[in-house]
């Protein structure tokens, strides 16, 4: 199911599947430890990584409650430069995003047409009437990032992330904008 709508083309990039040849470029990136400091995840041994982008390769996209993780890459080598988080709520009404670009590959507009891609293939593959980003408020290119694609900021949550307490700010992109 749904195995014809990815990968998908964009202007300085691609969004695809992750796959475990991309072991070694995904723990690079995700061993920085400024890129993840406000993300849920952690750094991941090799094994687990590899079974991650294994597992991932073959998720089903858009399962009710659960995640799943699509890769970004490099349109002329396939690299992989940064990965995108797609959830989808147990009733199929929300979807919530996260995303991830290695440094190398900022400051190019590459995650904000990655992102704004995986929204598409998210609202054309289910009945989402909205997905949300939500973001520490504390990080700014995220922030920009999201204001960008046109979300919305609904409120300020607080939060106890990684044992201290902090602020996230929620944020919503409509399918139909009014
Ligand atoms: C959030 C993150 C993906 C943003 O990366 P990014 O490259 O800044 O994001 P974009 O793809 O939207 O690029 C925008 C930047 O490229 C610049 N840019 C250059 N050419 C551009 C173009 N053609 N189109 C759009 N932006 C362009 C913009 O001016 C902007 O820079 P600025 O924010 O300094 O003004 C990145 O900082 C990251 O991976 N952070 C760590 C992970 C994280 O915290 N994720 C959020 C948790 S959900």
């Amino acid at each position: 199911m749904h195995a014809t709508l990815l990968p998908r083309e964009f202007s300085g990039g691609r969004l695809r599947r992750l796959r475990p040849t991309d072991r070694v470029a995904f723990q690079a990136y995700r061993s920085i430890p400024e890129l993840g400091c406000y993300q849920g995840w952690s750094p991941m041994s090799e094994a687990e990584a590899l079974d991650f982008l294994a597992e991932m390769n073959q998720a089903p996209l858009f399962a009710p409650g659960q995640w799943v993780q699509l890769g970004i890459a490099e349109p002329e080598s396939d690299s992989l430069v940064g990965d995108i988080g797609l959830y989808l709520s147990s009733d199929g009404n929300t979807g919530e995003v996260g995303f991830t670009l290695q440094p190398s590959a900022q400051g190019h507009g590459i995650a904000g047409r990655a992102v704004r891609e995986a929204l598409q293939l998210l609202f054309s593959a289910t009945k989402a009437s909205c997905v949300l980003g939500i973001t520490d408020e504390r990080n700014l290119p995220s922030i920009r990032l999201l204001e960008r694609l046109g979300f919305q900021y609904l409120e300020n949550r607080r939060v106890v992330f990684r044992g201290e307490p902090c602020s996230e700010k929620v944020y919503a992109l409509s399918r139909n904008p009014a």
